[in-house]
């Protein structure tokens, strides 16, 4: 089967990996993909907020199944618009990827089936805002409800700076995302991302993984879209792997079939696990980058198998298998991430790095010249590697890191460091 993968990123450079390991397929097609990807895919260009277009181009190659990696196309509805033209694709409908569009329409969803999560209220007005944050006091999380990139949420640990991000957000700061302002009550405690399938009726557990979205060293720093990540989750247990599927992820895959929206595809939870247990932050209808880059790495099961039986309703009874190793990826990302960043400046090193024992290089913003490979974004390099223990992952990955030669560049030194400090407990 020829399958197209929509994307350019770190992810989808390990998406790419696992599904050309299948032997369901034939060849494999990106858009727009990476210079890391093009080893393994036909890097194609289509604009894919086209959907004209992509269903032209799926017909034309012969697509069998299309996956696809980012958010936005999914909350635009490019899923509905492929299975519409009769072409099978991974991935939520419109309606089912709200859960990542809507901040509201989640914390609705739990309120309304008893998923545990933390308490919320909507609002359109500012005043109203302000007023309710005097009444519930700091610490205290102020978020724009539509997609900000991961840098639409506030943490306030003081009510001065949780005003300073209601104003932020009515003044526009993140333009329509912000129109719409949530405010929830502060969670206490150990943060993991959980990953699961569903097929609109049945949920497949897939894996954990931990991130790490500060910018720099100590999780000091602005958000970011992720510095480094490692899996399994330590705090992510098999008895509390067992309490999130049949506290959080079943009854939001039953909540959304009985509101007439059934989810297919990934459910990415980001999980606080809190003293009275797991509860839910957030949901992502998508894969995680960084978080794939460091499970595809361990995944030993047929990703287009799993992918294309989600699609299909027919996850009943299917397990994914995992390599009982640890993953850990660094990111490495141009200095002045997230904020302005230079492009353009040469990468060196990259093949000596990827020859250390256990590592996997995974392309993000990068683009070929000729032989050289060049920044092209802001995260830039995801050196991801597997060891018997997050310390070992962490010690191949930081000498792959070490053995690359990019000025330009930076890293957080410490990803892991909660997971190495456990086992040394
Ligand atoms: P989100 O974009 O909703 O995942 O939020 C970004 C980050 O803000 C999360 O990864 C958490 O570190 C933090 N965060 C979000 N909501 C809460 C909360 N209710 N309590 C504590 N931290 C939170
Ligand atoms: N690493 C967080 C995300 O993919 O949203």
């Amino acid at each position: 089967m020829n399958v197209l993968l929509i994307g350019s990123g770190g992810r989808e450079h390990a998406l790419a990996l696992a599904l050309s390991r299948s032997p369901d397929l034939t060849r494999l097609f990106t858009a727009p993909g990476n210079p890391g990807i093009a080893g393994l895919a036909a890097c194609v260009t289509l604009d894919v907020t086209d959907s004209a277009a992509v269903i032209a181009f799926c017909r034309n190659e012969r697509i069998g199944f299309v996956v696809v990696g980012p958010e936005a196309p999914l909350v635009a509805g490019l899923v509905d618009d492929l299975e519409a033209a009769g072409i099978a694709a991974f991935g939520p409908s419109k309606a089912a990827a709200q859960l990542e569009g809507s901040k509201g329409f989640t914390k609705d969803l739990c309120a309304r089936y008893s998923i545990p999560t933390a308490a919320y209220a909507r609002f359109c007005d500012k005043d109203a805002a302000l007023a309710y944050l005097e009444r519930q006091g700091a610490p205290i999380v102020v978020k724009a409800d539509g997609l900000a990139a991961g840098k639409g949420v506030t943490v306030a640990m003081t009510l001065a700076e949780a005003r300073d991000a209601i104003e932020a957000c009515f003044a526009g700061q993140f333009g329509a995302a912000g129109a719409e302002v949530v405010i929830e009550a502060y969670l206490d405690g150990e943060e993991a991302s959980f990953f699961a399938l569903s097929d609109g009726v049945n949920a497949l557990p897939l894996a954990s993984a931990q991130d790490h979205k500060r910018a720099f060293d100590g999780d000091q720093g602005p958000n970011t879209g992720g510095m480094g990540a490692y899996s399994p989750a330590p705090v992510m247990t098999e008895a509390m792997t067992k309490r999130v599927m049949a506290e959080i992820i079943r009854p939001t895959v039953a909540g959304m079939a009985r509101d007439g929206h059934p989810f297919k595809g990934v459910l990415f939870a980001g999980l606080m696990i809190t003293a009275k247990g797991p509860e839910l932050i957030e949901y992502n209808v998508r894969f995680g980058d960084p978080e794939t880059q460091v499970m595809m790495l361990r995944l030993q099961s047929d990703l287009l198998a799993l992918l294309r039986a989600s699609r299909d309703g027919r996850l009943a009874g299917l397990a994914a298998e995992w390599s009982d190793d640890a993953a850990l990826t660094v990111v490495m990302a141009a200095k002045g991430y997230p904020g302005d960043y230079r492009k353009g400046s040469e990468i060196c090193g990259l093949d000596a790095a990827a020859r250390l024992p256990g590592v996997t290089l995974f392309h993000a913003g990068t683009k070929a010249d000729g032989g050289r490979i060049l920044s092209n974004g802001g995260r830039v390099i995801n050196v991801t590697a597997l060891g018997e223990n997050v310390a070992e992952a962490q010690a191949r990955a930081y000498a792959a890191v070490d053995a690359i030669n990019w000025p330009d560049g930076f890293c957080r030194r410490d990803i892991g460091w909660r997971a190495v400090a456990r086992g040394k407990a």
